[in-house]
């Protein structure tokens, strides 16, 4: 190991390549000097990510990610402090670039390796300074994280204690937006077509199912079956009927979701009485929950953390981030670590 100790302000190489997209970032501190996403095109004609695509997609583009990324920095491989990488959750194939990646830069420099869970990226994304923006939260706070593949509202006691207040029994919330837009023949992924769609649409133009369990938890799939049964009837009535209301069936779908997310993290200001919350994840870009966090958190009097929107789809700065922490609390991993496709918060 280079470091015997631990460096004040380290350099961080981030990387992540849990799906579809090869990034990896570098932080000097918490401050961000280079984040690079090579978003993956390949999946578009199949409607979904392909995970054996996915994973040769990540080999050839690691290299090149990384070298442009140190290079944008003005860092040179040397003056690295240490490497971060997704462990999982997210496609095995996918992961094991990005690990192989990171140990292999790791080994070679003899760096400390630091292993991240995607999840706790998301959720730890608002830290991440820039020279626009250092406000960060203090903890605790909660986190409402949805992307393609979680739904959960998340208390962070601190970077290293978190525990889930809420989650999904069923779909996630980027689920539902990219399984509705595609039933309507949106491209994959779906949401930020429904986001961009809903602008010019009336939000309350159809009535959706709006399944609430009991408690913290959410349910999205009974939401999903009645926008399908809308599209079916609408069909048959007139087979133009997606064209001529694209607009309005986006807006509905879109604020009912907003409706159901809103609708339980309430519940968990309630009774965790914690008042700072901040949102992650995918679907955290989406412009109709943005706005209706702003307007609750004015309601009740919330201190709100919305990060950046390239903060919040898959990004390596969100892994660096996380990472630093782990790397001040001298949690490093060892070279034999393995990846971990389902890991949890
Ligand atoms: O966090 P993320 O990039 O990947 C996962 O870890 O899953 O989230 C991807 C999800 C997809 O479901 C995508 O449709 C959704 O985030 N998403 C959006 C928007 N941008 C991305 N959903 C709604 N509105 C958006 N603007
Ligand atoms: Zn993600």
């Amino acid at each position: 190991m280079k470091a015997a100790h631990i460096a004040a302000e380290p350099v961080i190489l981030g990387i992540e390549s849990s799906c579809d997209d090869t990034s990896a970032a570098v932080l000097r501190g918490t401050h961000l000097l280079a984040n690079l996403i090579s978003s993956q095109r390949v999946h578009e004609q199949y409607g979904g990510v392909v995970p054996e695509l996915a994973s040769r997609a990540h080999l050839s583009n690691v290299v090149p990610v990384v070298s442009e990324a140190l290079r944008e920095a003005g860092v040179s491989p040397a003056a690295v402090d240490a490497v971060a990488f997704t462990r999982g959750p997210g496609l095995l194939g996918a992961l094991l670039v990005g690990a192989s990646f990171a140990k292999g830069f790791a080994l070679a420099l003899g760096i400390p390796l630091v292993e991240v869970n995607h999840l706790q990226g998301h959720i730890l994304s608002p830290f991440l300074t820039t020279s626009e923006s250092s406000r960060v939260p203090a903890f605790p706070y909660l986190s409402l994280l949805v992307s393609g593949g979680h739904t959960q509202i998340v208390l962070v006691r601190s970077a290293a204690q978190m525990e889930i207040l809420g989650e999904t029994i069923d779909d996630a919330a980027g689920e539902a937006f990219d399984k509705c837009a595609k039933a309507m023949g949106l491209p994959y992924p779906g949401g930020p077509h429904v986001d961009r769609l809903a602008q010019a649409g009336n939000p309350r133009a159809f009535e959706l199912a709006h399944p609430l369990p009991q408690g913290t938890n959410f349910s999205f799939s009974g939401l999903k079956t009645s926008f399908l049964y809308l599209l079916r009837d609408g069909i048959t009535a007139n087979p133009r009927f997606i064209e001529e209301h694209q607009a309005d069936l986006c807006a509905s779908l879109q604020t009912t979701i907003i409706e159901i997310l809103l609708r339980k993290l309430r519940r968990c200001i309630k009774q965790s009485g914690v008042r700072r919350v901040a949102i992650g994840g995918g679907v955290a870009a989406n412009s109709g929950l943005r706005n209706a966090m702003v307007a609750l958190s004015e309601e009740l009097g919330l201190e709100l953390f919305l990060p950046e929107r390239r903060f919040t789809t898959d990004n390596a700065a969100m892994i660096a981030i996380a990472g630093l922490f782990k790397y001040q609390r001298g949690e490093w991993s060892r070279q034999a670590v393995g990846v971990s496709p389902r890991l949890r918060v």
